[in-house]
């Protein structure tokens, strides 16, 4: 399984220390950066981690800038992208349960590295329920659409 991670200057360490994280849980990472410490836009790469879900190069994806907001507005933008902030455990899992989230976003501004990686894992371990679910899901799609 492919996680695509995007993020600005404000989130290098914090997508270092996520990218561990997460690959020693296995799964396969696609950093889509930004590497550099300056002063960058986070919608571009808020779009990166959106297109590379919504185009299957990715199962998943993660962004992080400072709050996690204005990351996750972009990736939104991108069709077909459910991107939620979370800045504890409980909401990822749910975001990922019940809104069937495809992209993790979070502050590294907000949450430490261990507090992150307690939402990341709660949220890449738990699983879209689907019925009554899907049905709310597809009413979100259909804003798009229309
Ligand atoms: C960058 O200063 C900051 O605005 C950005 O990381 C993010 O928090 C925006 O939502």
């Amino acid at each position: 399984m492919k996680i695509a991670i995007g993020n600005d200057h404000t989130a290098i360490e914090m997508k270092e220390i996520i990218k561990e994280f997460v690959e020693g849980k296995g799964y396969e990472v696609i950093d889509l950066g930004t590497n550099s410490t300056e002063s960058c836009d986070y919608p571009v790469y808020g779009e990166k981690v959106g297109r590379a879900v919504a185009g299957g190069e990715a199962d998943l994806g993660i962004a992080i800038c400072g709050t996690g907001v204005g990351i996750s507005l972009a990736a939104n933008k991108v069709k077909g992208i459910r991107a939620c902030v979370c800045s504890e455990p409980y909401t990822a899992k749910l975001s990922r349960m019940h809104n069937n989230s495809n992209v993790l976003a979070f502050g590294a501004r907000v949450v430490g590295s261990e507090l992150a990686k307690m939402i990341t894992e709660a949220w890449l371990d738990a699983e879209f329920e689907g019925g009554r679910h899907e049905r709310r899901v597809n009413m979100i799609m259909d804003i798009e659409n229309s």
